[in-house]
């Protein structure tokens, strides 16, 4: 049975970027995201340059009904999964009571329940199998407190943390567990979150996706913990241990809110 690199989110950004990167690799990929036409053609372009071997499922991750059926198909044996790259992902931005519950309820449904199931599921059979890989994307954000992106940053702050644990847990039983934790990465990210890309441009550097899977792919093959893409988003990554809380909450806020979405009321 064919042994396939699932990887959520790959049909744009750092999950469509790393879909190529283990494609290049030679891995068979099962590619999900809701929008079956965009992944149509990230498949089409990897088999016709990498004669990769690709597998698509459109899957709304914030949909319950959706997500657990995904995962029965799972359970029941429907792929052998190999490397699980828990990629997909968006934030809100501006003042979290004055954005839409909708919105921030979606974000943890697919930031947060969707990543957890995934690794519960594909997680319990790599262990008994004895071996696999998961990557995790959280973010620099989850690093530290977020205001103006507060429920983003907890989210990602969950995801590092889980990731930290299941690592310890897994290890044993032959499973790698690491997590990503990329910077700004030029990508259709900042506009659904209503963020002006341009803004955040002057104040910090910004990666392309492409640079990200390449260090990320590399990084797994030596099976780093906190994958942290570039000197500059390390220095971020270790800025909340350099001073106080109260100074950090006040510089990232002051960095987000002036990034974020205006309130609407
Ligand atoms: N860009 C950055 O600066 C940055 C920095 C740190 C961390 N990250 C993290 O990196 C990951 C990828 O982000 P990106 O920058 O590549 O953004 P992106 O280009 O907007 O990609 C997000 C991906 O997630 C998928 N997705 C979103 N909602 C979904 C849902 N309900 N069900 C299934 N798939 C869904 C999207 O596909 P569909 O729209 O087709 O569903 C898309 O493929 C995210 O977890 C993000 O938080 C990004």
């Amino acid at each position: 049975m064919l042994r396939y690199t699932l990887i959520t989110g790959a049909s744009s950004g750092i999950g469509l970027a790393l879909a190529e990167a283990f494609a290049a690799r030679g891995d068979a990929l099962l590619l999900v995201a809701r929008r079956a036409d965009a992944l149509a053609r990230v498949a089409e372009d990897l088999q016709r340059r990498y004669d990769a071997v690709v597998e698509l499922r459109a899957c709304d991750l914030a949909d319950a009904a959706q997500l657990d059926a995904f995962c029965e198909e799972i359970a029941g044996g429907a792929y052998e999964i190999g490397t699980l790259v828990n990629n997909a992902g968006f934030a809100t931005s501006g003042a979290f009571v004055d954005n839409e519950w909708d919105d921030e309820r979606e974000m943890i449904r697919v930031n947060i329940t969707a990543l957890a199931q995934l690794c519960h599921v594909v997680g319990r059979r790599m262990a008994a199998a004895g071996h696999g890989q998961i990557l995790n994307v959280s973010s620099i954000s989850g690093m530290m407190p977020g205001p103006w992106m507060a429920n983003y940053a907890a989210a990602k702050a969950y995801v590092l943390s889980l990731s930290e644990g299941l690592r310890e847990e897994l290890a044993p039983r032959g499973v790698k567990v690491s997590v990503l934790c990329p910077g700004t990465t030029r990508s259709p990210f900042f506009e659904r979150a209503g963020i002006d890309l341009a803004k955040l441009e002057k104040e910090a550097l910004v990666m392309t996706p492409e640079a990200v899977a390449r260090i990320t792919v590399g990084a797994l093959e030596r099976d780093v913990a906190i994958i942290v893409p570039r000197w500059y988003n390390k220095l971020l990554a270790i800025s909340p241990r350099l001073g106080p809380r109260w100074l950090l909450r006040k510089v990232v806020g002051s960095l987000y809110k002036g990034v974020a979405r205006p309130a609407a009321h």
